[in-house]
Order: C-alpha cells, then sequence, then structure tokens
C-alpha cells in the first residue's frame, strides 16, 4: 500500500501543536504496519535543518504561475526514518516567524498561495507530471493546508486518480480566501460553487477537502459527532451530515517513544511510570526551576497549551482565585491570545512562589510539567482529540477536563463507583463553564489529599495504552478499503 501524507506540520521538524505530533507519529506507526508512505511538508528553514541528509529529486516548476520556481528535496525523518518530501520554494517559505503567522501573530498575507501551492504539488505528485516515479494509491490529506489537493485532482478529470482521504484536525481552522483566489489557483470557474469550493461568498480550503475527498475522518470518534451539529460544526455541519456515511472519527494516539518518563531526555530526574518517588524529584526540580514554593504536598496543576477560548484557557483565569484559595500551585507554558497571555504574567507576577507562567512554546518545559504536575488542565470549550492527556497520563498526571471531543473519549470521571473499579482517570465536567470546572478542581484537590485514593487513580492513568498501533491499523483497513473495489464516496 503506497501513501502519500500531506500535512503543513511534522514533528521533530517543525510543530505548532497536535497536528504535527500526529503527522510525525502516525506515518511511523503505518510504516512499521507495512505501509510504503512518504510524508510531504513544505521545506520551512527548521525543517529543512533539521531533516539533516538531503537529495534533490526533481523540479515542480512553477505550477501556479506566480513567478517563484519549486522543487523537492526528499530525506527521512529522525528516529522513525520515514520518508520526506520537503516543498523547497523559498521565496514561500523561508522566512523567520512560524509556519503560519509571522512573529508579530499576523497570519503571513500570502498564505493562499503558500498552502494553494503545497496542496498542488500533493495532486501533482499522484500525476504522471511527478518528478517522481513513486506514486500513491491513497492520497491523505490534513487539515485546511491540503485541503485544496483532493479539488485539484477533481479539476483535472483524471481518468485514474489515487482515492483521497482528508482528515480534520480541528474544524475552527478554515482556510478562507477571497473568491479570485480561486482564479489565481488555477481552478476552473464552475468549481466556485456551492457544490464545491465556494463557502459564504469565499474560497474556503477546508470545504475544498471536506467537499472533493473520497473520506473523511477526524481524530476521535466523539467529535465526529460533535461536528455534525451546529455547535460545533462551525458552519460546515450540514456537509458534514450529508457526508456522514463517508466520515468517521479515529482516536489519535500517543508517541511513546517521545513521552516516555523513564527515557525522557528532558527531565532532570526520568523516572519509571509508576514511580512516585522519583516523579516526586521532578516536581521539587520544578518548583525550584520555576520559583514556586518548595513543597511535596502541595498540589501542583500544570497547563501545556495554546492559549486561546477553544483551550478554555480564560476559564482558567477565572479559576485561579479558586485554586489560590486552595493553597494550590500552578505552572504554565503557553502562547498565544495576548489578553490571556497579559493575564496570566499577572497573576503570576503577584502571586510569584503560587503561580508560575511560561509564555511561550517549550518541548522540554512541556515534557518537565508533565513529570513534575499531580494535575493536568484542559478546560477546552471542544477539542478534536487533544493529545496532552495522553501524555499527562502516561507521566503519572491526573486530567482535569470537560467532557467534549478526544476528552470525553479517553477520560472516566472520578466517582464512588469508578474509583471502586478502578477505572476513574481524571476529573470531567460536563457543563463548560467555571462554575463547573472549580468544582471539578475542588475535587481533585481534595481527592489528591487522600493518597491511597489518589494512588488509584494515578494507577489508572499509568495502566491507559493509547499507543499507535490501535489507530494506524484503522487507517490500514480504512485505505484498503478505498484501493480496492471500494473506492469512491458512499451512497447519500
Ligand atoms: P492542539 O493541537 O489543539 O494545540 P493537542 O493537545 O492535540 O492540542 O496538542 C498540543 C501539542 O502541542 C502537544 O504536543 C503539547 O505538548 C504541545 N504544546 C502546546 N503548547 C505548547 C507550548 N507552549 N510549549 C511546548 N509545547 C506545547
Ligand atoms: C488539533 C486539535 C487537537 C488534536 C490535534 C491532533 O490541533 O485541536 O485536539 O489532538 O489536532 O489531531
Amino acid at each position: 500500500m503506497r501513501v502519500l501524507f500531506a500535512s503543513s506540520e511534522v514533528f521533530p521538524l517543525i510543530k505548532t501543536g497536535g497536528l504535527a505530533d500526529v503527522s510525525g507519529a502516525l506515518p511511523a506507526a503505518l510504516a512499521e504496519a507495512g505501509v510504503d508512505v512518504r510524508v510531504l511538508l513544505p521545506g520551512y528553514p527548521e525543517a529543512m535543518a533539521a531533516v539533516g541528509a538531503k537529495r534533490e529529486v526533481g523540479g515542480v516548476g512553477d505550477p501556479l504561475g506566480i513567478g517563484v520556481e519549486a522543487k523537492i528535496v526528499s530525506g527521512k525523518l529522525p528516529d522513525s526514518g520515514v520518508p520526506v518530501w520537503l516543498l523547497d520554494c523559498p521565496a514561500l517559505f523561508d522566512r523567520a516567524g512560524g509556519p503560519y503567522q509571522d512573529s508579530q501573530g499576523r497570519d503571513w498575507p500570502d498564505n493562499a498561495l503558500r498552502f494553494g501551492l503545497l496542496s498542488r504539488v500533493a495532486a501533482g505528485l499522484c500525476t504522471d507530471g511527478s518528478p517522481v516515479k513513486w506514486r500513491p494509491q491513497i492520497l491523505h490529506c490534513n487539515d485546511w493546508q491540503t485541503g485544496l489537493a483532493p479539488a485539484y485532482l477533481h479539476a483535472w478529470e483524471m481518468i485514474s486518480r489515487p482515492a483521497t482521504v482528508f482528515t480534520i484536525h480541528n474544524i475552527a481552522y478554515q482556510g478562507q480566501f477571497p473568491a479570485e483566489t480561486v482564479a489565481r489557483l488555477g481552478f476552473p470557474p464552475e468549481m466556485y460553487a456551492v457544490d464545491g469550493l465556494e463557502y459564504y461568498d469565499s474560497l474556503s480550503f477546508l470545504k475544498a477537502g471536506l467537499f472533493y475527498s473520497d473520506r473523511l475522518t477526524t481524530v476521535s470518534p466523539r467529535y465526529a459527532k460533535e461536528i455534525q451539529t451546529p455547535a460545533f460544526g462551525c458552519g460546515i455541519e450540514g456537509l458534514l451530515a450529508k457526508r456522514s456515511a463517508d466520515l468517521v472519527g479515529i482516536l489519535n494516539g500517543a508517541d511513546y517513544g517521545v513521552w516516555n518518563p523513564a527515557t525522557d531526555p528532558h527531565l532532570a530526574h526520568p523516572y519509571a511510570p509508576g514511580d512516585a518517588a522519583g516523579k516526586a524529584r521532578n516536581k521539587a526540580a520544578l518548583q525550584v526551576e520555576l520559583g514556586l514554593a518548595p513543597s511535596a504536598e502541595t498540589p501542583l496543576l500544570v497547563i501545556v497549551s495554546r492559549l486561546n477560548d477553544h483551550k478554555g484557557m480564560d476559564l482558567v483565569l477565572a479559576a485561579l482565585s479558586t485554586i489560590l484559595r486552595l493553597g494550590a500551585q500552578v505552572a504554565l507554558v503557553g502562547t498565544g491570545d495576548r489578553p490571556l497571555e497579559d493575564g496570566f504574567r499577572a497573576v503570576a507576577a503577584a502571586h510569584p512562589t503560587q503561580v508560575a507562567a511560561r509564555i511561550g512554546y517549550s518541548e522540554q518545559l512541556a515534557h518537565r510539567m508533565m513529570a513534575a504536575g499531580d494535575m493536568l488542565l484542559m478546560p477546552s470549550r471542544f477539542e478534536p482529540c487533544g493529545l496532552t492527556q495522553f501524555y499527562a497520563m502516561r507521566y503519572g498526571t491526573v486530567p482535569v477536563a470537560h467532557a467534549t471531543g478526544g476528552l470525553a473519549d479517553t477520560l472516566v470521571d472520578t466517582g464512588y463507583d469508578t474509583l471502586m473499579t478502578g477505572t476513574a482517570n481524571g476529573f470531567v465536567f460536563e457543563h463548560c463553564n467555571a462554575g463547573a470546572f472549580q468544582w471539578a478542581i475542588e475535587r481533585a484537590v481534595a481527592l489528591y489529599a487522600r493518597k491511597d485514593q489518589w494512588r488509584k487513580i494515578v494507577t489508572a492513568c499509568i495502566g491507559q495504552d493509547f499507543s499507535w498501533g490501535r489507530s494506524a491499523a484503522r487507517y490500514l483497513d480504512l485505505y484498503k478499503s478505498l484501493s480496492g473495489n471500494g473506492k469512491g464516496r458512499s451512497k447519500e
């Protein structure tokens, strides 16, 4: 089975969030299952540098006719050795700043061209015009940045084309651009229609992916249902409900090669999962590192997150007075919306021994927080899957989370029955408001003091197995159902 996996970020080459983790780990798990998988991503400078040995595979010319040449450079993902193709186009990708935004947090003004080209090249690699001989049987696209690839394959009216799979990692990001972009990206005007690329008078990359792909997936079963409703569908629920026979939720996995407290190079004191004394040493070290009061008994609540409304970070700010009153500590590493960043900075400045906020992105600190924390706070308003709860659990850190999307699919609230049966692995609240969140935190902090009970919850957390093998097998089944007779859309 030959699969081309196209993504705008891939760990460890370039990462802003969970999409990168998935795009690094899922292809590796597929390769282990015998799939001949290649990963395509933009040649950002960090990614070009991180790949190490590279080989120029061939040019793709200037397919959008914008006066910039691009080529494909091949290499291998560090660790897994999965083959990667970098779309080397310095005019579009070689710049200081993030993959989607400049260093001031403004979207790059030419994102339509940048990701239009990525999509165009992903599709081109499936045709006889490709600079490489290898042709995929499946083109697997991820999120809006690659959403136009299935639309190009449709536009070219190919006699034989690969089957297409589109995975929604987050429906809130849609890649919408002015109508004139349609022609600039080389699409015929008739494709700019309700049954096509058009979405509320603009071009939507996400809708294109959802409309033109053979199969749709998202990253948890619960989110697959949620996005077919107005509350979570961000305006696309109608199309998704229509295509529900082609939509499936496959839960993400965790890369326990990267997230293993016993071998974690970022920890002051690596420890076996379940080694409470080892975990305590990391907590003590982090308290010193962040200037928090050194105290083994004080519950330490950690946050590793983008700072925005989606993640419910305003609810954390609202709950801070309760947390302070309970005598707990908070340590945060995150970056995002300026008012939230400022809010956390201000509380940390006012209560430096109880609250630490590191505004920014730090892979090392994220690992140390997972190791040191007693609880991980995740009050996400919606959460397609969420990966940090997987990581926290492996490190013996108990999630406190809103019951939505992948969080609802992976966490079992602590109550009398679930404690008795040993299934409780978190503190979960149903209604997403500050009161419900605070109450979940209060319950968690109260139980933390009951060491025997807490131990049970931590044991349940550590015992969870979210390794990628199971999810990769489900993707493989999906690919197989498409590459044989089953190719094409289900009947509506
Ligand atoms: P999302 O992709 O919506 O941000 P996920 O839980 O799926 O949420 O994945 C987030 C990933 O990004 C995790 O690997 C997490 O550790 C990482 N992460 C988020 N914020 C930071 C940060 N400020 N520093 C380091 N890692 C971060
Ligand atoms: C998105 C979602 C997150 C998910 C990740 C990987 O960023 O917000 O919930 O875990 O993609 O699929």
